[in-house]
């Protein structure tokens, strides 16, 4: 029996960044031809891991191999020409360029020192074709593709330099489920072409769903690994976090009260016609596609946006009002968008937390940095937000960590609407549980909450009611236990009767 090797061998991988050990001895082994899934709490070194084996990271120590050979990348293209691309959730493609300038961006095909522009198109072509990808028209601007689109013209790029291993880290999270399946048809062909993929994802479901085998990282060691058939995901879970968890959706008693924000016949950029009643102490959740509306609805509440017509009240309040009006008024929004209005990336963790309410720890035009660190040292507990310390920058923290970072801000503000927009992007799964935990405690405290979500289950299971927008109109709410799965994604398509009349 011939033996042959694994694909992609990492052993012993070591990596700092200052004094915080991302990596710490992390053995990852991936078969040729396989989705493995690398799975594990925010901050165990996910991300980390995949940027050394895409050179943007040099390890400290440790060795790779690639199917048998020795592997140590210069720099992210010295990794792309050995076959190793890497698909970044937050894409890094030109936005007005063409589909094809692209795809080969970087490795762009010549004759006699010219662009060779028909070979460009064709090589493209046959890309998106071997992706059956036929749709895609390689001289479209990528500006104007979908999210969904624009992923699979990474891919397609990651195809037309033979790459061999492809990572992809939480592609998901901001596609619609029509989206992800085609993204899972897509992975499934690379995988018959031979090329390896390493999938990164919170969605146990997907992982469920995708992948042949898995290997679960916790503080930057792995811990375990397995075929994810022969694995109960509670199993996995406890890998992951170290512990079991008995209830994905920990209920918190609450009993709605009176209406605190009433919305009649609202539109604005993005939103037809909205009316709603949220109750103090209710969870209202809003499902829908991406695209729908919904974040520009609670933009349009928050005072980001224009209200064209209709009225917007919030308890006492109506008429347009500004976002700092709307803060005073004890709304908070928590951005779907956190690179562009969430935080301010540079600023250390602790401003991060306290900067809708900077003043109060202000003394006779002091700032009392003493007050600010305890209060924000209290909500980095409370959230588990895994920092090497108090002011070290935002940007040096996991993805996931970074989205709790913008929850604690909002929390910390104290609101008594909270508009909360994908909350949970990102985050882990034993950390979600916290956070829907929140939530219903806040409920409980009399808040009202407007819980924007792509992800189905958590809205099932943590609202009271649940209204369905599409195509910029919000459907009535209805109590959660008179919605389900199938009924929620027939109102998001539009094949739901409301939205024929
Ligand atoms: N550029 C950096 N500078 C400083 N610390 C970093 C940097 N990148 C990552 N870290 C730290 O390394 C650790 C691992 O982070 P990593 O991004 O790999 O986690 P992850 O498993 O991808 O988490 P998530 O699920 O939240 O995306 C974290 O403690 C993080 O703060
Ligand atoms: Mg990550």
């Amino acid at each position: 029996m011939s033996f042959t090797p694994p694909r992609l061998r990492m052993a012993g991988v070591h990596k700092a960044f200052g004094a915080t050990q991302a990596l710490s001895g992390v053995d990852f082994t991936v078969r040729p031809s396989e989705v493995h899934a690398l799975i594990g709490e925010n901050g165990a070194g996910k991300s980390t891991l995949m940027k050394v084996l895409s050179g943007v990271h040099r390890a400290d120590a440790g060795e790779m191999l690639i199917d048998g050979q020795p592997y140590r990348p210069a720099d992210p293209l010295d990794a792309r020409r050995q076959g190793v691309a890497m698909i970044y959730q937050e894409l890094a493609l030109a936005p007005h360029l063409s589909v094809s300038a692209n795809v080969l961006l970087g490795v762009e095909p010549t004759a006699r020192g010219l662009l060779d522009h028909a070979q460009e198109r064709r090589r493209t072509q046959q890309a998106l074709e071997d992706l059956g990808q036929t749709d895609i028209d390689p001289g479209t601007l990528v500006g104007s593709l979908s999210v969904g689109a624009q992923q699979l013209v990474e891919v397609a790029r990651a195809l037309v330099t033979d790459a061999r291993i492809i990572v992809f880290d939480e592609p998901t999270s901001s596609l619609t489920r029509p989206n992800v399946e085609r993204l899972f048809q897509v992975i499934r062909r690379l995988c018959e072409r031979g090329v390896s993929v390493v999938y990164i994802s919170h969605f146990l479901e997907e992982v469920e769903e995708v992948a042949a085998s898995f290997t679960v990282l916790r503080d930057g060691r792995s811990v375990g690994c397995g075929e994810v058939g022969n694995v109960p995901t509670s199993e996995i879970i406890h890998q992951m976090v170290g512990r079991k968890l008995d209830d994905m959706f920990p209920r918190v008693l609450h009993q709605p009260g009176e209406p605190v924000l009433v919305l009649s016949g609202v539109s604005a950029c993005g939103v037809e016609s909205a009316s709603m009643q949220l109750r103090r102490g209710e969870i209202l959740g809003i499902a829908g596609l991406i695209g729908a509306g919904r974040t520009e609805l609670l933009r349009a509440i928050f005072g980001l946006a224009a209200v064209r017509n209709g009225e917007i009240r919030i308890a006492e309040y109506h008429g347009p009002a500004s976002p700092a009006e709307r803060l005073s008024h004890g709304v908070g929004l928590l951005s779907e968008d956190r690179k562009d209005e969430g935080l301010a990336l540079s600023l250390a963790v602790e401003d991060n937390i306290v900067l809708s309410d900077v003043g109060a720890y202000s003394r006779y035009g002091w700032l009392d940095r003493g007050a600010l660190r305890r209060s924000a040292s209290e909500w980095i507990d409370r959230m588990h937000v895994k920092t090497s310390a108090a002011d070290a920058p935002v940007h040096s923290l996991s993805g996931g960590n970074q989205q709790k970072v913008q929850l604690a801000r909002l929390l910390h503000h104290d609101c008594d609407v909270l508009l909360l927009d994908e909350p949970t992007r990102g985050i882990d799964v034993a950390s979600k549980v916290q956070i829907y935990e929140w939530i219903g405690r806040l409920a409980a405290q009399g808040k009202a909450v407007l819980f924007v979500s792509s992800y189905i289950p958590e809205l099932l299971g943590v609202c009271d009611t649940l209204a369905v927008m599409h195509r910029g109109r919000l459907g009535p709410a209805q109590p959660v236990g008179d919605w389900s799965e199938h009924s929620i994604m027939m109102a998001a398509t539009g094949a739901g009767s409301f939205d024929r009349a």
